[in-house]
């Protein structure tokens, strides 16, 4: 099925711009949206279409950008599981507590999404190099496609990401630079390398299309939960794409006739060390400030201020959702607890939101029968550095 994008919209100003170009930002700074004829994606679209095609993100083609079917770089992303938490319901006073767990993509979390689609049209628009800041889980994907594609990765990253992404990376024969410093310095150092080599800019939401591919992220959800919806969402938010991306997905089934007019709750779950946008949702603010010397162990989401933190606020708001701060104690407690009763190795990101939904069903805030999605972005494995307790050692003769 043909992709059904017709233009680029500004999603603070509304100025529209041609999408079969390179663009990046908006002349007003902001970041630019993809959008469809929906009407034609519509006609194609179907519940019943939708049935007969492969299970892999591919599957939504008249909602992503890609135009050409052959210029699709995959390293083949099926649907992520949904786990039922039958432990955790039963001790903590849930019936419909569930994980979606994103470990299992390539690269070993979400990022793949935004990866896929993201150098798939990139390599469709003619980029040859590009360059981008990361706390490592999305520099490791970008690596990852990059090489598949034959495009040329220049990636920055805070010198204390986790080794593991650094070293996916290298494996990917991606150009990695380390900076002492935030994700934000990172972005500092591609700016430069961007203006001086004329890269092209792959930093979160400065390229319309790697939320194309979060999007995606929504769309499975929509088909798991069989064209309903769960109650309440919950995601570890750094600069917020997954959750901007879920919820353009669910807008753009609503207007194709399939989905219904109720939206889950969105829960935005940050790291007490790095609470923008809690801090922002707590103040009813639009925007968020700038959090100088942010810190958890929790690396993806330590992004002290996100591009995009307005259109998270939007949609906290819109959705009568929350903004949530967890401390990275309380994380690696979570981390051990699911993977103690339920067997799943979440990542710091993902054990927040297990943490956040806990304190939320405590407060009375969610019920005992709604049904609570929690988004485990990415695989626990990738954490090596975390200073885990170590057992015994039996000394031998
Ligand atoms: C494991 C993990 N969780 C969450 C995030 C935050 O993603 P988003 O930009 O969608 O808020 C990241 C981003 O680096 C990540 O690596
Ligand atoms: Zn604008």
């Amino acid at each position: 099925m043909r992709s059904a994008l017709s233009h680029l919209e500004c999603s603070k100003c509304g100025a529209s711009y041609d999408a079969d170009v390179q663009q990046h930002l908006c002349v007003c700074g902001a970041p630019l949206l993809a959008r469809y004829d929906l009407k034609a994606a519509a006609a194609t679209c179907t519940r019943s279409s939708l049935a007969q095609r492969e299970e892999n993100l591919w599957r939504y083609s008249e909602l992503l950008p890609v135009r050409e079917p052959a210029k699709r770089v995959t390293l083949h992303e099926s649907f992520s599981p949904i786990i039922p938490l039958q432990t955790l319901n039963r001790d903590f006073g849930f019936k419909g507590l569930a994980v979606k767990d994103e470990g299992t993509l390539p690269t070993g979390s979400f990022k793949a999404r935004g990866a896929a689609v993201g150098i798939s049209r990139a390599s469709e628009l003619g980029v040859e190099a590009f360059a981008m800041p990361t706390n490592g889980n999305a520099g490791a994907a970008w690596a990852a496609y990059a090489a598949r594609a034959g495009i040329r990765a220049h990636i920055v990253m805070p010198t204390d990401a986790p080794l593991i992404s650094r070293l996916e990376c290298f494996i990917a024969g991606a150009d990695v630079q380390l900076v002492n410093g935030l994700i934000n310095d990172a972005a500092s150092v591609v700016n430069e390398a961007v203006a001086h080599h004329g890269w092209y800019d792959a930093s979160t939401l400065k390229e319309p299309y790697r939320i194309e591919g979060k999007k995606t992220l929504g769309f499975e959800i929509v088909e798991q939960f069989a064209w309903d919806l769960p109650d309440v969402i919950v995601y570890p938010t750094g600069g917020g794409v997954g959750l901007i991306g879920m919820y353009k997905a669910f807008l753009e089934l609503r207007e194709i006739g399939l989905l219904g007019e109720r939206m889950p709750r969105f829960v935005a779950v940050q790291a007490q060390g790095c609470r923008p946008i809690v801090d922002a949702w707590r103040d009813g603010k639009r925007e968020s400030m700038l959090q100088r010397g942010s810190n958890t162990v929790a690396f993806g989401i330590n992004v002290p201020k996100a591009l995009g933190d307005f259109l998270v606020l939007d949609i906290l708001y819109a959705t009568g959702g929350a903004a949530v701060a967890i401390g990275d104690e309380a994380m690696l407690e979570m981390q051990q607890l699911i993977g103690s009763r339920e067997g799943v190795f979440v990542c710091p990101e993902g054990a927040a939101t297990l943490a956040a939904a806990i304190m939320l069903r405590r407060d009375g805030w969610i019920t005992d029968a709604q049904r609570v999605l929690l988004i485990n972005t990415g695989t626990g494995l990738k954490y090596a550095d975390i200073p885990y307790p170590q057992p015994a050692i039996i000394e031998r003769k």
